[in-house]
C-alpha cells in the first residue's frame, strides 16, 4: 500500500495512477483536518484536472466529502423529498417558481443552495431580494416547514457542516484554474445533494456559452458521472440536458428575476422559464412517485399559493414591493433584422458588472441591478427598438456593462434564423 502522505498521492496521480480508498480518504480528511497544507490540495486537484478520476476513485472521493460533515435525514417526513440542481447559468431562475410548483404537487423540497459567483446570479441572492427574507433555516425549523402540506418547499442556505471539504476545496479550485474537472465538479455537486438527504434529484445540466460544459458531449458525460454517483447512493437521479447559449427568461439580476418568477407563478412570464419549470417539475413528480401534472397545478394557481406560503414561512413578504435600481439605460437596435444571436455569457457578464454579481464570496449584490431583454432569438427586430434594459444603482457601472452587453448580440437577416431548442437530452439509468 502506498505510504499515506500528501506528496506520494499527489504524485501518483500526477504520473497518471489511480488513487486507492485509503489515501482517498486519508487525504480528504487530512485535508479537511488542516494537515493537507491548501497548496498540496491544490496540486492534488490540478493533476486530477489533467489526469481525471476513474469511476471508482470518483465514488470514494464524493463518499469522501459527505463524511467530512453531517449527512441530513428526511426519512421520516410523511411526504416524498425530491430536489432540483442546475449546474448554473445566467437569467436561470427555475428554482423560484419550480420549488413551489413540486410542493403543490405533493412532495416536499429541500433544497441547500448557493450564492452567485462570478456571471451565474445565486439562488439565495435572487430570493433575499425579497423584503424580509431569511436564507438561514434551522434545521428542526427545515423539518416543519418541509411537513406542513401547505408550504413544503425551503430553499436555504448550507450549513457550515455540510461537506465542509468540499467547501474549503471548492474555495482553493475558484483560484488555481482547477474547477474545470469532471470528476472534480460532479463530486462535489453530487457530495453536498447527497449529504442533504433527499430521495430523489434532479439534474439541470447546462450546455453551451454561458454554461461550464461548452459542448454536449461533456456535459453528458458530466451529466452520466453525477446520475451513477446519486443512483449509486441510493438517491434516485435523472439529468436534463439543457441549452445555455442564451440566457433563461428575459431578465438577468436577482429582484429582476423574482419578478420574472411571480408572473410564471401568475400564469404568464416567458414560454422558456414556463416549458423548462414544467419539464423539471414532470421529473421531479415522476421520481416522487406522484401521479399529478404539475401543468394544472401551475395554471390553476396552487403553485402560486404555495409560493406565498414558502416566503412568508422564511420571513419574506410576497406582497412588499421589490427593490428597483435607481438607473437604467436603454440599448437599442442599430439596423431591422432578426435577432440571431444574444450570449449568455455577455449578458451575464453586463449583470455582473451591472452589481447583480459579486466578484469575491463577501462582496455585497444590488438587488435591483441587471438586465432586461425585449427581444430573443428569432425575433424580428425593428432599426431603434429597445433591445435591453440596463438597471444599476451605480451609475459609473454603465460603460464596462454597455461594453459586454453590446458585444452580445447579433442582428442579421430572416434566413439565418437560429435553432432554439431549450431541452437538448436526458440521461437517466
Ligand atoms: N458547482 C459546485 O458546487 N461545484 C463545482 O465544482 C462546480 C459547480
Amino acid at each position: 500500500m502506498a505510504a499515506l502522505d500528501a506528496v506520494s498521492i499527489i504524485t501518483t496521480k500526477r504520473d497518471g495512477g489511480e488513487l486507492s480508498d485509503t489515501q482517498i480518504d486519508w487525504v480528504v480528511d487530512a485535508f479537511t483536518k488542516g494537515e493537507v497544507a491548501d497548496e498540496q490540495m491544490s496540486a492534488l486537484a490540478m493533476a486530477i484536472v489533467w489526469r481525471g478520476m476513474t469511476r471508482r476513485e470518483t465514488a470514494r472521493w464524493t463518499a469522501a466529502m459527505i463524511a467530512s460533515g453531517s449527512r441530513m435525514d428526511f426519512t421520516d417526513l410523511p411526504r416524498p423529498t425530491v430536489d432540483k440542481h442546475s449546474t448554473g447559468g445566467v437569467g436561470d431562475k427555475i428554482t423560484l417558481p419550480l420549488a413551489p410548483l413540486v410542493a403543490a404537487c405533493g412532495a416536499a423540497v429541500p433544497q441547500l443552495s448557493g450564492r452567485g459567483l462570478g456571471h451565474t446570479g445565486g439562488t439565495l441572492d435572487k430570493l433575499e431580494s425579497i423584503p424580509g427574507w431569511r436564507a438561514d433555516v434551522p434545521v428542526a425549523r427545515m423539518r416543519e416547514i418541509l411537513t406542513d402540506p401547505a408550504i413544503g418547499a425551503v430553499v436555504c442556505a448550507a450549513g457550515a457542516d455540510l461537506a465542509p471539504a468540499d467547501k474549503r476545496l471548492y474555495a482553493l479550485r475558484d483560484v488555481t484554474g482547477t474547477v474545470e474537472s469532471i470528476p472534480l465538479i460532479a463530486s462535489s455537486i453530487m457530495s453536498k445533494k447527497i449529504a442533504e438527504g433527499t430521495a430523489a434529484l434532479v439534474l439541470d445540466v447546462k450546455v453551451g456559452a454561458g454554461a461550464f460544459m461548452k459542448s454536449l458531449a461533456d456535459a453528458r458525460e458530466l451529466a452520466t458521472a453525477m446520475v451513477e454517483l446519486g443512483t449509486d447512493s441510493g438517491v434516485r437521479t435523472v439529468a436534463l440536458l439543457t441549452s445555455m447559449d442564451t440566457p433563461l427568461g428575459r431578465t438577468a439580476g436577482n429582484a429582476l428575476e423574482v419578478a420574472e418568477s411571480v408572473e410564471v407563478l401568475a400564469g404568464g412570464g416567458p414560454a422558456d422559464i414556463v416549458e423548462l419549470t414544467l419539464a423539471l417539475a414532470r421529473e421531479m413528480v415522476a421520481l416522487a412517485g406522484l401521479d399529478v401534472d404539475p401543468a394544472e397545478v401551475l395554471a390553476d394557481g396552487r403553485a402560486m399559493d404555495q409560493w406565498r406560503a414558502m416566503i412568508a414561512a422564511q420571513g419574506g413578504d410576497p406582497d412588499a414591493p421589490l427593490p428597483a435600481a435607481k438607473h437604467t439605460e436603454t440599448v437599442r437596435a442599430q439596423r431591422a433584422g432578426v435577432l440571431t444571436r444574444l450570449d449568455a455569457m455577455g449578458i451575464g457578464l453586463a449583470a455582473w458588472r451591472l452589481g447583480a454579481g459579486r466578484a469575491r464570496q463577501d462582496d455585497p449584490v444590488q438587488f435591483g441591478a441587471g438586465v432586461e431583454m425585449h427581444a430573443k432569438p428569432g425575433d424580428s427586430v425593428t432599426a431603434g427598438q429597445p433591445l435591453l434594459t440596463l438597471h444599476t444603482d451605480t451609475p459609473e457601472a454603465f460603460a464596462g456593462a454597455l461594453a459586454a452587453a453590446s458585444a452580445a448580440f447579433d442582428i442579421g437577416a430572416a434566413e439565418e434564423k437560429p435553432a432554439t431548442a431549450l431541452i437538448l437530452d436526458r440521461v437517466a439509468r
